[in-house]
Order: C-alpha cells, then sequence, then structure tokens
C-alpha cells in the first residue's frame, strides 16, 4: 500500500530519486540537479532530492498565488474535513513513516513514531480549533468623543501564499505544525523541507495531496537552503514565512523577507537554574531527558544548568548516575540504544566536538563523554564551564550539557538574561511560589518550574524572544498567526 501511494513521487531505483511537487504533479527539476540525504547511522545513500531553479520557484509561486483566493473561499468545513482525513493518512503510514525518520535523520524508533503520532494529533487538533476562530464586532462609541455611528466587522483573513521551511530535528511534524494552521486559515502553501529530513516531508507533501488539498494549494520545493532559500523567502509572492532552524539562519531570513510576517523558532541553548531547596533527584532525571533525548538535538533541549557550587556537585553526582541508568548511545534502529544516537552528520558532530575542545582548553572540565565516532557523540556532561565558552555562547545542537556554577542567583538570572537566545528556561525549586516569582525575571519565551523544556503540549502557546524566534505557535496562536485581521468599518450617515 505504501508503494502505491508514493508511486509518483519518486523514480523507482535503489536509492530513489525523489520528484518535487509544483502544485498539479511530482516532476524532476529542470536543473538535472539533485541532492543526496545520506543516513546519519552509517552514511549510506538513502536518496536524493531535486534541487529546483529560480524560473521552477517562480511558477510555483505563480501558481499557488492564482489559486488562493479559491482555496481561501472554499467552506471552511470543508477544508476541515481535508486536514482530518490528511491527519488519518498519517496515522495509516505510521510506521512506514517511522522507518523512514529513523534511517533519514537518525531518531531512536521511539521518537520518530511518537514525532508521527504527535503530527496526527496535532492535524486533528488544528482542524477542530480552526471552527471556533471568527471574527467579531466592535462599536465606535466606546472610544471617547464617537458616538455610535460606525461600526467594525472585523474578520480574519488569509496572508495568502506561506512559504513553510522546516528543520531536520522534526520534519514531519515541524512541517505539519506550519502547513496545517496555513492551509486551514487558507493560504496556500510552498513546503520547502530541509535537505536531511527531505525525503521525509516529500511523504507528508503526497499524504496532504492525497487527502484532497486542491492543485496549487500546496507545492513541494527542494534543493539546499543555500541555493534557494534566499530566492524563496524574498519573492514577491511570498505573503507569510513560517521557519523552524538555526538562530543565525532566522536572523538571514528576517534581513532578506522585510516587512512579512513571520513565524520563527529559532536556537534555544535553555538553561536549567536549580535552587538549593530543589528536589535533586527530580532535577537531575529533568536534566538528563532534557538535555540527553534525540541526541539534544531539539530547540528545547537543556544546555547549560546553573546552581551554587554546593548545588552543582550535588547535582554532578547524580546526573552522571541517571545518565548512566537512562541514557545508552548507539545504532538508533536497536532497541537498546536510549535517547542518543547519531547527530544528523560527522561534520555536525565534528563541530561540536571542536567546541567541547575550545572550551576544555579554556578550563572546562568533562565529567563524562566528551568523545567522537563518525556522527556519534558520547553523552556529554562539563563541569567548570563559564557563559563565555564555546559550548554555552554558540548553538549547539548535541548531547552536551554544561554546569556552571554561579556565586548567587542573581547572577543566574544575569547569565540567562545575557545570552542571545531565550526560548524556554527551567527553574527548579520546592517552592512553587520561589520558582514564580523567579520564572517572571527570566527573559525567555516560557519558563518550567521543575521540568524540562518543551513545546508540548501543542495548544500551549510556544515562543522564543531575543534570537530564539519571533511570533507565537501553539495550536489556537499559529492559526492566529497564519491569519490576519480584517476590519471592515460601515459608517452610518448621521
Ligand atoms: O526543536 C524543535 C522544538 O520544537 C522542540 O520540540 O517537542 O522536542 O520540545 P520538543
Amino acid at each position: 500500500m505504501p508503494a502505491e501511494f508514493f508511486a509518483e513521487i519518486s523514480d523507482q531505483k535503489t536509492p530513489p530519486t525523489y520528484n518535487y511537487f509544483n502544485g498539479s504533479q511530482w516532476v524532476p527539476s529542470s536543473s538535472g540537479k539533485t541532492t543526496q540525504v545520506a543516513s546519519p547511522i552509517d552514511g549510506s545513500v538513502i536518496g536524493f532530492l531535486q534541487v529546483v531553479t529560480t524560473a521552477e520557484i517562480d511558477a510555483v509561486m505563480d501558481k499557488a498565488a492564482a489559486s488562493q483566493p479559491a482555496w481561501e473561499a472554499t467552506p471552511l468545513h470543508q477544508r476541515v474535513k481535508i486536514m482530518h482525513l490528511a491527519a488519518d493518512w498519517v496515522r495509516h503510514f505510521e510506521e512506514y513513516l517511522t522507518t523512514l525518520l529513523v534511517n533519514e535523520v537518525g531518531k531512536t524508533a521511539d521518537d520518530a513514531k511518537s514525532e508521527i503520532k504527535r503530527t496526527a494529533d496535532l492535524m486533528d487538533y488544528f482542524a477542530d480549533e480552526a471552527q471556533s476562530i471568527h471574527g467579531e464586532e466592535i462599536d465606535s462609541d466606546n472610544f471617547p468623543g464617537y458616538d455610535k455611528g460606525r461600526i467594525a466587522l472585523i474578520e480574519r483573513v488569509a496572508h495568502g501564499v506561506v512559504v513553510a521551511i522546516a528543520p531536520f530535528n522534526y520534519p514531519v511534524n515541524l512541517a505539519g505544525s506550519k502547513i496545517a494552521p496555513a492551509l486551514l486559515m487558507g493560504n496556500n502553501v510552498v513546503f520547502k523541507p530541509p535537505t536531511q529530513g527531505g525525503i521525509s516531508g516529500v511523504h507528508l507533501a503526497q499524504i496532504f495531496r492525497k487527502a484532497g488539498v486542491p492543485e496549487g494549494v500546496i507545492s513541494c520545493v527542494t534543493g539546499k537552503g543555500e541555493e534557494i532559500g534566499d530566492y524563496l523567502v524574498g519573492h514577491p509572492k511570498a505573503g507569510m514565512i513560517a521557519f523552524t532552524g538555526s538562530s543565525d539562519t532566522g536572523v538571514a531570513i528576517a534581513g532578506k523577507a522585510p516587512m512579512k510576517p513571520l513565524l520563527f523558532e529559532c536556537g534555544g541553548n535553555n538553561p536549567a537554574v536549580v535552587l538549593p531547596d530543589a528536589d535533586m533527584s527530580l532535577a537531575a532525571r529533568e536534566i538528563v531527558k532534557g538535555a540527553f533525548s534525540y541526541a539534544g538535538q531539539r530547540c528545547t533541549a537543556i544546555k547549560y544548568v546553573l546552581g551554587t557550587r554546593e548545588t552543582l556537585e550535588t547535582l554532578e553526582t547524580l546526573v552522571v548516575k541517571m545518565l548512566a541508568e537512562l541514557v545508552k548511545m548507539g545504532d538508533p534502529r536497536s532497541p537498546e540504544t536510549k535517547m542518543v544516537g547519531p547527530v544528523i552528520s560527522a561534520e555536525v558532530a565534528e563541530h561540536i566536538e571542536k567546541f567541547i575542545n575550545e572550551s576544555v582548553a579554556a578550563g572546562a572540565k568533562v565529567a563524562v563523554g566528551g568523545k567522537r565516532n563518525g556522527a556519534y557523540l558520547e553523552p556529554t556532561v562539563l563541569t567548570s564551564v563559564r557563559p563565555e565558552m564555546p559550548v554555552v555562547a554558540q548553538e549547539i545542537f548535541g548531547p552536551v550539557a554544561s554546569f556552571i556554577a554561579v556565586a548567587d542567583y542573581t547572577e543566574a538570572i544575569r547569565i540567562v538574561n545575557a545570552s542571545r537566545f531565550g526560548l524556554q528556561a527551567s527553574v527548579f525549586t520546592k517552592d512553587e511560589g520561589t520558582g514564580l516569582v523567579f520564572a517572571k525575571q527570566l527573559n525567555v519565551g516560557s519558563v518550567q518550574i521543575n521540568g524540562s523544556p518543551q513545546r508540548g503540549p501543542d495548544h500551549f502557546p510556544f515562543l522564543g524572544v531575543k534570537h530564539s524566534g519571533i511570533g507565537v505557535q501553539g495550536v489556537r496562536y499559529s492559526l492566529e498567526a497564519m491569519s490576519r485581521l480584517r476590519p471592515i468599518v460601515i459608517n452610518k450617515p448621521q
């Protein structure tokens, strides 16, 4: 069944070459160029993606812009029906998509399966929630000097064509979290999957198509971000950019898409602040989970831990012990492996290793880990770290947790707030009141009290400040972000 359902997205060779979706058909690019996708597990080539040309992007954008008004005019209940069907297809292919994800991005089977399930649930939730999004009417006489002579009818309308750019770490879920709200609010979508994760991405695009998204309403263009990304985001027919990826790329995109609405989730480098009264085993367990699940390749991963010297000493012993119990690096296809498979490529692993080595040369100590074998990087705990060291100052997408000792908790707040990142932070304390007071002083998107940073549950608002993001996601918030207000004012002749 998967073979038939997905037949047209690739040639039938081994490894396959995948087509791009021009809004009507899956076709090879006229560029004649493809980009290779190799598994981070063992470097084996698992497929090739088209590298589309700028002329092909123009054609896709033209088609998307031309067909968008009709899609927005389609009754919402029909768009909702298509979304539920797409969610059902995602569920139907859970096993197939899980295997694809494991091979393509090196997630453990459990993590991959949960990504697929979560995507289907999210699409259903989006479809349900979209039905309660509505406009409003405001009278004029609330404002001093006005009588009842005007009424504003405020509608919610689409932005037009949304360019949706997904990252490698959740290539299905973070594509679905953009495509679903965009389509439900009446936008057309030009989807750019990541290169690594692009094979999973093209499968998702086919699911939307098969669920009944009409011609031109969704398209899927592939190619290296650095080759087609700028052209896409700066395109005059792009009405909005929704992006998840690194902070550096986010900053670059923002500069290339002037005056366009942006919805970005970028790097986090999230801190965990452990107060002396915390439940230390809870904090240690959450730190291990937060720092090492999916090899630390989550925007919401914990990257550094702040506490007084005594607190960190207690914590270090517990974290190292729990790491040995809960984490096992290895081939993500093996059930033995827990949390840490390879990072996305050997080059990325090398880069992280360089940051570790530079930090060690600057005085950090390796409590555990620190070694690399190809794309596999040992889960690493560093102590005696300072905030200016590369393992904390740079965006580091790997299994590394850094302990930074502070003289007092005012210093901890200063360190968190001085960071260029501001996605989430965790505070551990037995006193929730203290946690609350502390949380209010942190300049980050969200604060978790007694839990590790995380996006879910997906209807909670999710946002980053500073270089960690623009706009708010979360089911209702994403639907709102994927639309704008259109007030129409009726002036009653006096
Ligand atoms: O890294 C992307 C971000 O959305 C992480 O989500 O669910 O791992 O907290 P989650």
